[in-house]
């Protein structure tokens, strides 16, 4: 239990919340909340899921605060005093918590998702929860309640096993997705019609099985692992994220040559994290709005397939770059994996934009994308770039 930190006067600490609030400007929740808006083949919401609605306020709104931001919120976002007073790595005596700004653009939703039984169990709201942090309320306000967990848990198959066995369906809470069962996951590639991110990722009998194992495949632009970790010194490259790694299987090719990878990923209509960690490796739930949570110059490779791409807005991804630049370390490789666009977008665009971060390009394929016909004039670029040991 914490130890009693000694908060400001209630009106003080709302009154900087507010100041705080005021001063921030808006152009990043533009960014933010601008990522739904796209037109998005990744960001779909399942269809026939209704929110649960009945949240218990228990935590009663004390007299003064705005009766939009709901008591929790405010108890969370609101400077908490240290209890050793000013600290010098701080800087201050007072910590903020790093949420709050775009949280309050979606009141409802935040009310809803910070209205609960203080010391008791979670409301099972985990589709609200998402799509909150989806538009810019990332990383979401820490609840004081246990969350929703699975009632008849089994312990995880052991290593080497879980890394290609189906863990059993009781090992999740499956409320926040159409398929209630990892069946009807598996099989969604042939029954489902509409489109769902990484639609046929959880058969891990299927393409899963094939992915990043063959040489020179699909006109160069599925590069193998092998070849990537051949541009290197064997051993080299030991530390790496996957960002937006479906059901990590990239991490698990990886942890089978002895390479660490954490995996970025969403629930978007399926157990993505619990199916990642049911593997046995290391799902992160961060949208790619969040700043990657690595220090600067640290890891050796990064990995991203499909996601990023035309739908995330540009001037959020030429952050983005930069950002996988920062936690690179001088000689970690970028593996850009099958971007894509349409047509000129990518000269227009793209190419400017990735050669304006700074890396150095060891491959570099483009080539068109078919699959959804080739009237769409729809283009990918499979690049292996890496960080310059000398910033130019
Ligand atoms: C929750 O637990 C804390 C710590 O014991 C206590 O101070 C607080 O009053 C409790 N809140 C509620 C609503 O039960
Ligand atoms: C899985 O779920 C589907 C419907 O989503 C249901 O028809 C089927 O019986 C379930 N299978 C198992 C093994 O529970
Ligand atoms: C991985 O590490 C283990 C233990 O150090 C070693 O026996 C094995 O050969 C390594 N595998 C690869 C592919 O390097």
């Amino acid at each position: 239990m914490d130890s009693s930190p000694r908060n400001k006067p209630k009106s003080l600490s709302t009154n900087l919340f507010f100041i705080f609030f005021l001063l921030s400007t808006n152009f990043l929740t533009f960014f933010l909340s601008s990522i739904l808006n796209s037109s998005s083949c990744y960001l779909i919401n399942p269809p026939g899921i209704t929110i649960p609605t009945t949240t218990t306020a228990s935590v009663s709104v004390s007299e003064g605060d705005s009766a939009s931001v709901p008591s929790e919120f405010l108890a969370f976002t609101s400077g908490q005093n240290l209890p050793f007073g000013f600290n010098t790595n701080f800087d201050s005596d007072t910590i903020y918590p790093p949420v709050g700004r775009a949280c309050t653009l979606f009141p409802d939703e935040l009310r809803r998702y910070m209205s609960y039984k203080v010391n008791a169990s979670c409301p099972d709201d985990e589709l609200l929860a998402q799509k909150l942090l989806l538009k810019g309320c990332e990383p979401l306000p820490r609840r004081r309640c246990r969350a929703v967990g699975p009632s008849h848990y089994i312990e995880p198959y052991p290593l080497p096993k879980s890394l290609w066995t189906t863990p059993p369906d009781s090992s999740l809470v499956w409320t926040a997705y159409t398929c209630k069962n990892y069946t009807c996951l598996i099989n969604r590639k042939h029954t489902q019609k509409g489109f769902d991110d990484c639609k046929d990722c959880f058969d891990l009998q299927g393409v899963e099985k094939i992915r990043w194992t063959q040489k020179k495949g699909n006109g160069g632009l599925d590069f193998s692992i092998d070849e990537v970790l051949a541009t290197k010194k064997p051993g080299t490259i030991r530390i790496g994220l996957d960002i937006g790694g479906g059901v990590a299987t990239f991490a698990v090719r990886m942890m089978e040559r002895n390479i660490t990878i954490v995996t970025t990923s969403m629930n978007l209509n399926g157990p993505f994290n619990n199916f990642i960690a049911s593997r046995g490796v290391v799902p992160l739930y961060i949208s790619i709005s969040q700043r990657l949570p690595f220090f600067d110059n640290t890891l050796d490779i990064v990995h991203s397939m499909h996601v990023l791409s035309n739908w995330i807005p540009t001037t959020l991804l030429h952050f983005l770059m930069f950002d996988i630049y920062r936690v690179l370390r001088p000689g970690g490789l970028f593996w850009l994996d099958h971007f894509f666009c349409v047509g000129a977008q990518l000269e227009d665009v793209y190419v400017p934009l990735i050669e304006s971060v700074g890396f150095n390009k060891l491959k570099w394929v483009v080539g068109r994308k078919l699959d959804r016909g080739p009237e769409l004039r729809e283009m990918y670029l499979s690049a292996l770039l890496e960080k310059p040991f000398l910033d130019a």
